[in-house]
């Protein structure tokens, strides 16, 4: 069912992990099977210098999150931006069609996190109408990068990242 690029970018992933020193994050939910992966990104230049990714998914979503990296690495943001699910799922020669939403995320992850990247200090704005600055700056490296998102992020998540008085601000914020 899997090429062997896959399996093997699946067995032997790369840049995988978080990068403690990102720029910025993408944080994409996948509505299908309800995955998760994050995807981040240190831009030097106008170029993607580092990047990394963390994914809870299956072995197409691993393996499309490892190709997506090394597409990725070294682009300019503007080149990063043109990466579509399309060149992902070739680079793996090929997707079972049923996976193909797979290597969506990927794409859209790092879309996300450029996008996130660009319009920083607006998106940390907007997230300051409910709390601190320091408590948006946190979220916002969380991938929670706007009231929007916070509505839908697991409670749990937003705990991790936040202070306690920025939890409470939170959940009177959304009710909860
Ligand atoms: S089945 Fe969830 S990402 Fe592939």
């Amino acid at each position: 069912m899997y090429s062997k690029k896959l399996m093997e970018h699946f067995l032997n992933p790369r840049n995988k992990g978080k990068l403690e020193d990102a720029d910025a994050v993408g944080r994409v939910g996948n509505p299908v099977c309800g995955d998760v992966m994050h995807i981040y990104i240190k831009v030097k230049d106008g170029r993607i210098e580092k990047i990394g990714w963390e994914t809870l998914g299956c072995a197409a979503a691993i393996a499309t999150s490892s190709m997506l990296s090394e597409l990725a690495k070294g682009k300019t943001l503007e080149e990063a931006m043109k990466i579509s699910k399309k060149d992902i799922a070739d680079a793996l020669e090929g997707l079972p069609p049923i996976k193909m939403h797979c290597s969506n995320l990927a794409a859209e992850g790092l879309h996300k996190a450029i996008e996130n990247y660009l319009h920083k200090g607006e998106k940390i704005k907007e997230l300051m109408k409910v709390m601190s600055k320091e408590d948006a700056e946190a979220l916002f490296k969380a991938g929670i990068t706007s009231l929007e998102e916070l509505k839908k992020a697991p409670m749990e998540e937003i705990a991790n990242a936040v202070s306690k008085e920025g939890l409470e601000k939170i959940r009177k914020f959304l009710k909860k």
